[in-house]
């Protein structure tokens, strides 16, 4: 596979970005798409999909969950998918998630199948929880408030890095051996929210509780902050498969991929709070 032109959707989240200088430092010319960057994509405007798509030999897809009432995987990412082979695109390497059943009543690997029947070379990766939604995304406000409300009770997740899930999707979009590949990526330790919490105390030198809540008053106080209700439940029921240890057994992919093992949590928390993440 040539090195070059790369599509990356989702370039400024927390895998496209880290995908984006992946791929960069191995020498690829990448495509940063997104709806603010130069290479304009947006889901929800077919039009800038062939523009974005045309030229590029592979391209890495992350599909968005702000809209689970209207927002349909399946056949988006299908249309995509195949929009992407009339362009000439070979390779598919799509991001989904590590769930077990039904989501808010949603199948979130629906999308996969989209990729599979493509015709194109296809890689999908299912990763647990990352580590950055506690130092960038939605888990940091909470961490610097001091306290991590959520209805996880004493449910263990093995964290992962997004640096490692950008180093697999760099290595199976310029690689070959993963053509037809589901790759479940964890970090090495399943934590509870309560060792998360620790870890971080640690590592900021001042205390973040964890506060588990009952499920119906998680989506409750999400609807006080004005949160829409179909997408606080959507959260809620995520973390219910934290609760539940529906995706707890750590797999040891990212290794048997990177030939090194992944990113610990207490390296990561580390380091974030170095870099000032969590300062007041
Ligand atoms: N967060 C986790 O712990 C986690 C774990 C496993 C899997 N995942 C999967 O990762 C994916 C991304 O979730 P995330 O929370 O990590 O978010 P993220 O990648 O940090 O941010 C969302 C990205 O999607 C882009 N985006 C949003 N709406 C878009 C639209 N209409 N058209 C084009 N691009 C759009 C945003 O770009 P612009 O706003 O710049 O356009 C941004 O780059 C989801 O599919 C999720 O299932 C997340």
């Amino acid at each position: 596979m040539s090195q070059s032109d790369i599509l990356v959707i989702g370039s400024t989240g927390k895998t496209g970005r880290r995908v984006v200088r992946a791929l960069r430092e191995r020498g690829a010319s990448v495509r940063a798409a997104g709806r603010s960057t130069d290479v304009r994509f947006d889901w929800d405007d077919d039009s800038t999909w062939a523009p974005a798509l045309t030229g590029a030999h592979a391209a890495y897809i992350v599909d968005r969950q702000d809209k689970p009432g209207v927002w349909d995987a399946e056949s988006q990412i299908r249309d995509l998918a195949k929009r992407a082979v009339d362009c000439g695109v070979r390779r598919l390497v799509l991001l989904q998630a590590r769930t077990t059943g039904l989501v808010g009543g949603k199948d979130l690997s629906a999308g996969e199948g989209g990729v599979r029947d493509s015709g194109a070379q296809w890689t999908v990766l299912r990763p647990n929880w990352f580590f950055q939604n506690f130092d960038e995304g939605v888990l940091l406000d909470a961490v610097r408030a001091g306290e991590l409300r959520l209805p996880a009770g004493d449910g263990r997740e093995p964290f992962v890095d997004a640096e490692d899930v950008a180093e697999v999707a760099a290595a199976a979009l310029l690689d070959d051996g993963h053509d037809g590949r589901v790759y479940d990526l964890s970090g090495s330790r399943a934590l509870t929210l309560a060792e998360v919490a620790e870890e971080i105390s640690r590592a900021a030198g001042r205390p973040v509780a964890y506060v588990p809540v009952d499920h119906e008053e998680y989506v409750a106080e999400l609807v006080s902050y004005e949160v829409p209700a179909d997408y606080a439940r959507f959260v809620a029921d995520l973390v219910a498969q934290i609760r539940d240890n529906l995706n707890a057994e750590p797999t040891g992919t990212v290794e048997g991929v990177l030939g090194r093992p992944p990113r610990d949590f207490a390296a990561f928390a580390r380091q974030a709070a170095a870099d000032g993440a969590w300062a007041l």
